[in-house]
């Protein structure tokens, strides 16, 4: 059976993804022109993003990659501790680094991750995410870039999963009910 069954409905399609990343890597390179762009990707919601919008970026840059893993259970949201499971092989000093994600949520990995490499001597650490949920926020982070706005829903695609599921849709939709009473 083809995954596209379980979807409900499509927020983004992927026309508006193309044409979205085309406007976000003409801006990046437009805003890092002549700096030393450091493309850092969290594992693995980003990987379909970060493949579309390097491509987009007209200026030489380096990319690198990282798994961090929120714990605490089901507490995780108001803990908030992130542990670095597999860290950038890459030395930030004096890099201008663009963490490239996935979607921004309550924005707790990102408000503890940002200090932690911020730690590291970059020259500059901004946020590129290609969804954007502002009415989860629970820590006082922004995205430099955003790709699109999504409302208060459980999305997949696009590199998002629902149980490990779904990344390889290549919009972004919302799943049927009955999806998760399987
Ligand atoms: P937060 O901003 O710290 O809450 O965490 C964001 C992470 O939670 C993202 O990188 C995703 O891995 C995951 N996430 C949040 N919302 C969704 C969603 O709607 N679909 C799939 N994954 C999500
Ligand atoms: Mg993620």
């Amino acid at each position: 059976m083809s995954m596209h069954n379980d979807i409900q409905k499509v927020l983004v399609t992927e026309d508006q993804l193309r044409d979205r990343v085309k406007e976000l890597g003409a801006q990046i390179s437009k805003d890092y022109a002549g700096k030393d762009l450091l493309l850092v990707s969290i594992l693995k919601g980003a990987v379909v993003f970060m493949a579309d919008l390097m491509r987009a970026v007209e200026i030489p840059c380096e990319i690198d990659f990282m798994v961090v893993s929120s714990y605490g259970g089901a507490n995780t949201t108001t803990t908030g501790l992130v542990k670095i499971i597999k860290d950038l092989d890459a030395d930030l000093s004096g890099k201008d680094v663009l963490i490239v994600e996935d979607i921004l949520d309550t924005g707790v990995t990102l408000s503890k991750l940002v200090p932690m490499l911020k730690l590291r001597n970059p020259n500059s650490v901004k946020i590129c995410t290609v969804m954007d949920k502002p009415s989860r926020r629970k820590a006082d982070i922004r995205a430099d870039y955003t790709g699109f706005q999504v409302p208060d829903e459980f999305v997949v695609g696009y590199g998002l999963d629902y149980d490990e599921k779904y990344r390889n849709l290549p919009y972004v939709g919302v799943l049927k009910p009955e999806v998760y009473s399987k």
